[in-house]
């Protein structure tokens, strides 16, 4: 294996970079997690959440990918037979629903074309067609990571209320939380889905679910067996008081550190920094695609994420290739296609723990890569960027 020197540039859409700073908070020792010193820091830690949540409501935390909240979320609240209304957005919407399969519920998807976001209208009518009531829940994925394509969870709640429609609001903000505003009480959402290795800029491995009362009080009614997601046992006032098994002491250090970051810099400058680097780099993909080039999957602009870019390579160029010039010569790891992505497009993560110059390295890498493979594209994508950086200054 070649030796290379220097950083390695991480530029996936998660995991992200993890901050020195968390990573120092997490080289302590261990504590009792039953003690005084440990409840000090969980509350602290769930008071912060609530904040980067923007809710009053109930935050519980998992030992698990994103994949434990999901599947929290959905035996905590159905029983078998209950129908679900998955809104297609790509790869991660549709492995959700899977899994709600798995657990013999019946699964409806209102289909979307992977390159725009969600038609409120649309589901507004599949509500409205629902006369029964028979959808118990309505599942949104915010930011498409698949794709870098987001949806409108404030228009999407107005189409449940316009459709009279009681469905509970189920919503997935793994890859948005803490890099594009979510206002969880604001926008009606029932039950948000979390992780620990995105925006929260920690390791892969803790998950958490915001519940609102509304889905508190169905968790009672549903039959779907639980025990280690069981919300009733995990629940005490309005924290999580009992842990199933030991508290994983490490991650609440380098989240407590994690959160500390995020308020000194301010949730909203978080978000415009995104915001930034996010439009840094779709000036680059518009200058690619001159020539033919690769284009930007996200078709509509105001629907392209500020979290991640996909970047669609010409017909008969094969993506996972160029990434893989990127990674061998010039240290540069970047996201691959997923399911019916795969080979099609290069995803450029750019949440959590990034700035300017990180992302100008990874533009330049990418445009020697497309130079490297053959891959036809415009030039100057770095300049583009440096000049939109410039302007913004
Ligand atoms: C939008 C979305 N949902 C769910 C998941 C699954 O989370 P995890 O891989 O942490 O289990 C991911 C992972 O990238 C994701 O991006």
């Amino acid at each position: 294996m070649a030796v290379s020197r220097g950083s390695h540039f991480f530029i996936n859409p998660g995991p992200t970079n993890i901050p020195d700073r968390v990573l120092r908070a997490m080289d302590r020792g261990a504590i009792d997690f039953n003690g005084a010193q440990f409840r000090a820091i969980a509350e602290e830690c769930f008071a912060g959440l609530k904040r980067v949540f923007k809710t009053e409501q109930t935050i519980l935390a998992y030992a698990a990918s994103g994949h434990g909240a999901w599947e929290a979320a959905l035996v905590n609240l159905f029983s078998p037979g209950d129908k679900l209304l998955v809104v297609e957005s790509g790869f991660f919407s549709l492995n959700w629903g899977m899994r709600g399969e798995s657990f013999g519920l019946e699964v409806e998807t209102l289909p979307n074309d992977w390159r725009t976001a969600a038609d409120p209208a649309k589901l507004e009518s599949r509500l409205r067609d629902d006369r029964a009531h028979s959808i118990k829940a309505v599942l949104v994925v915010h930011n498409e990571t698949s794709t870098g394509v987001v949806n409108d969870i404030a228009a999407l709640r107005r189409a449940i209320d316009a459709a009279r429609h009681p469905a509970l609001f189920l919503v997935d903000t793994i890859s948005s939380l803490a890099s594009m505003d979510f206002r969880m009480d604001e926008w009606g959402v029932d039950v948000v889905v979390a992780g620990s290795q995105k925006g929260l800029m920690l390791p892969t491995g803790m998950a958490f679910t915001g519940i609102s009362a509304r889905a508190i009080g169905a968790t009672a009614e549903a039959k779907l067996p639980r025990v280690y997601w069981d919300w009733r046992r995990l629940l005490g006032g309005t924290s999580q008081s009992v842990w199933n098994g030991t508290a994983p002491v490490h991650f609440f250090y380098g989240l407590q550190e994690a959160l500390r970051m995020l308020e000194e810099e301010g949730l909203d400058e978080v978000f415009a920094r995104h915001h930034r680097l996010a439009e840094a780099t779709r000036r680059a993909v518009r200058a690619w695609r001159q020539n033919d080039g690769p284009e930007i999957y996200a078709i509509d602009r105001r629907a392209q994420s500020d979290s991640i870019t996909a970047v669609q390579l010409p017909e008969g160029y094969d993506a996972d290739k160029t990434r893989q010039v990127c990674l061998d010569k010039l240290n540069v790891s970047l996201g691959g296609g997923l399911d019916r992505l795969r080979g099609r497009i290069i995803r450029i993560g750019h949440l959590g723990d990034l700035n300017e110059p990180m992302i100008l390295g990874a533009i330049a890498a990418v445009e020697m890569a497309l130079e490297l493979t053959g891959v036809p594209h415009g030039r100057g994508g770095v300049q583009a960027a440096m000049d939109y950086l410039v302007s913004e200054e």
